[in-house]
């Protein structure tokens, strides 16, 4: 199952990257960002090394603290995270009107946590679309592991140049993964070719609000720290992100960002300031164990050189994504249903 214990983030720190490269990996992936001096142009020519690079070192602190689906959700008062992350899932689902039998692609799978909930919620054949091989590896595992081996697949490729025919998918839907687009119409206008005409297209995009100010100096530093903490080139507005979908030629269906009315704010598993058992990983006393622990397992050389400061940006990034939420000019889950015409 899971690999949620404390060794398991040690071994798995550094992904595909060669144990003794770790803090080099690190190193690189930190010159991308606004806060060690880059630009979002280097960001964008280089959007594959840098995001590689982010999952192979981010991917075991994501299943440690976060678990298998790497997402927000929108979430009823009383619910669990867990439960309000099920439910987000089948939102999707519901609104791409998924059946049986259809042929699905879900595009930047991350290790297949929405796959696998989604498939055996729909019963559809699910081939899931990600660039990273560390993350495939432990998908297979997790899929094999729970009877999906044979229904569902995986692809390593670059969602800007898919390797499949025209008019090949019945449904496509992408969870918080084409944000990472460093051309967001090319990365639309490719699931537009593979998803057959009069079919739908899904996705939960992370976007700046219209209350996101270019000219605030505080707004401009939570957006790079969000950018750092989660290998973004640039994150777009809801309404650049609208604009894209119909650019690459698709028709609107619905769109809305769920964040404005989820009664329970989706970055509260974050927010250091409260308490929770169920998530207890993710609160302050969870995190600052979590940090002291990697410390700790990298002085005694269980985990790479470089482990500690992956955890530093994750740490960022958590508080750029609980301040940008509060202040409401972030969110990770505008909504939209396309529909390829006719
Ligand atoms: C935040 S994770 C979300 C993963 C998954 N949708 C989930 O909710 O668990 C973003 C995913 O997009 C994938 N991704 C980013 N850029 C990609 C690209 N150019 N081509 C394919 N996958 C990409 C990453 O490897 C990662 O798996």
């Amino acid at each position: 199952m899971s690999r949620s214990g404390a060794l398991d983030l040690a071994t798995g720190l550094g992904g595909k990257i060669k144990k003794n490269e770790v803090q080099s990996a690190v190193e690189q992936y930190e010159k991308y960002h606004v806060c060690f001096g880059g630009d979002d142009d280097t960001r964008k020519t280089n959007y594959s090394d840098m995001v590689n690079k982010y999952y192979d070192l981010a991917t075991s602190f994501y299943e440690y603290g976060w678990g298998e689906s790497f997402h927000f959700a929108h979430r009823w008062n009383g619910e669990s995270l867990r439960e309000s992350i099920k439910r987000h899932e089948h939102y999707l689902a519901l609104q791409l009107g998924l059946k049986p039998g259809m042929k699905v692609l879900d595009v930047g799978c991350g290790i297949g946590g929405p796959l696998r909930e989604i498939a055996r919620f729909s019963s559809t054949s699910i081939t899931a679309l990600n660039n990273n091989e560390y993350q495939i590896s432990r998908g297979t595992e997790l899929n094999r592991l729970v009877g999906l081996g044979d229904s569902c697949d995986f692809v390593k490729a670059d969602f800007m140049k898919m390797p499949f025919a025209d008019n090949t998918y019945d449904a496509v839907y992408a969870i918080e993964a084409t944000c990472h687009a460093p051309d967001v119409v090319g990365c639309y206008k490719e699931i537009y070719r593979v998803l057959k005409p009069g079919q739908c297209f899904a996705a939960y995009e992370w976007c700046m609000t219209d209350n996101f100010d270019p000219n605030n100096e505080t707004h401009q530093r939570i957006k790079a720290e969000i950018e750092l903490g989660n290998g973004l080139p640039d994150i777009r507005s809801t309404n650049q992100c609208l604009e894209a979908v119909k650019l690459a030629g698709f028709e609107i269906i619905s769109e809305k960002d769920l964040a404005a009315d989820s009664p329970v704010p989706w970055y509260l598993p974050l927010d250091g300031s409260r308490f929770s058992l169920t998530s207890f990983r993710l609160t302050s006393i969870g995190r600052f164990i979590t940090r002291t622990m990697v410390k700790t397992l990298e002085f005694v050389r269980l985990a790479p050189a470089g482990s500690a400061r992956v955890s530093s940006f994750l740490e960022t990034a958590a508080e750029g994504l609980v301040e940008g939420g509060r202040k409401e000019i972030f969110t990770p889950m505008y909504f939209f249903l396309a529909q390829k015409p006719l």
